[in-house]
């Protein structure tokens, strides 16, 4: 069985025994640090950049949407926009720099106000954070630094198909997004 294939394993047991998701997302950083320290690398075809925007490619999705596992590729300079998860997510870093810039979410019966910044980190590789859980689970990811940034990301969820929240930060307005997958063929290499 590859690393992969076991860290997959291992991640849907731990999501499995636990309705805790800081307990679960916590104990899946500790599975995905061992993988990264290990050597692990995720395939070529799933690290290219596309000159249009960062993308994601699916490394896993589990069957029944409970659980998936993303490849997430930056060109230097490229940045999402504030946005949400709506489940619990971690994130490690394969290559290059991820500048995150958190915020406070708001509660759904606040009134709409600008958001209120939480911090700012700069993951470099090798390290591993709990990017989110649903309850505090808003941020900015921007590439900085001279090559592409890779992430290997885990949610608890198919990120691909939830319906989640991009933020005007300035005005705490709010749009509604599914992000959908990105194929390896249809990205160009970089
Ligand atoms: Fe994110």
């Amino acid at each position: 069985m590859s690393a992969l294939d076991t860290f997959i394993r291992e991640v849907a047991s731990v999501a499995r025994a636990s309705d805790d998701e800081h307990q679960v997302a916590q104990r899946v950083a500790e599975l995905l640090s061992a993988l990264l320290a290990g050597g692990y690398r995720p395939p070529a075809e799933l690290t290219r950049t596309s000159a249009d925007r960062h993308v994601t490619y699916p490394l896993y999705v589990a069957p029944d949407d409970s659980l998936s596992v993303a490849c997430v590729v930056w060109a230097p300079g490229q940045r999402t926009p504030v946005h949400s998860h709506e489940t619990w997510g971690v994130a490690g870093i394969v290559s290059g720099v991820e500048r995150e810039v958190r915020y406070l979410k708001p509660r759904d019966d606040q009134v709409r106000a600008p958001l209120t910044p939480a911090g700012v980190n700069d993951w470099t590789r090798g390290q591993v954070t709990v990017c989110c859980t649903t309850d505090d689970d808003v941020h900015a990811v921007t590439a900085i630094g001279e090559e592409p940034t890779i992430g290997i990301h885990v949610y608890g969820g198919n990120i691909g198909i939830i319906k989640r929240r991009s933020y005007d930060p300035a005005t705490g307005a709010v749009e509604w997004f599914a992000s959908g997958w990105d194929a390896p063929s249809a990205t160009s290499v970089g």
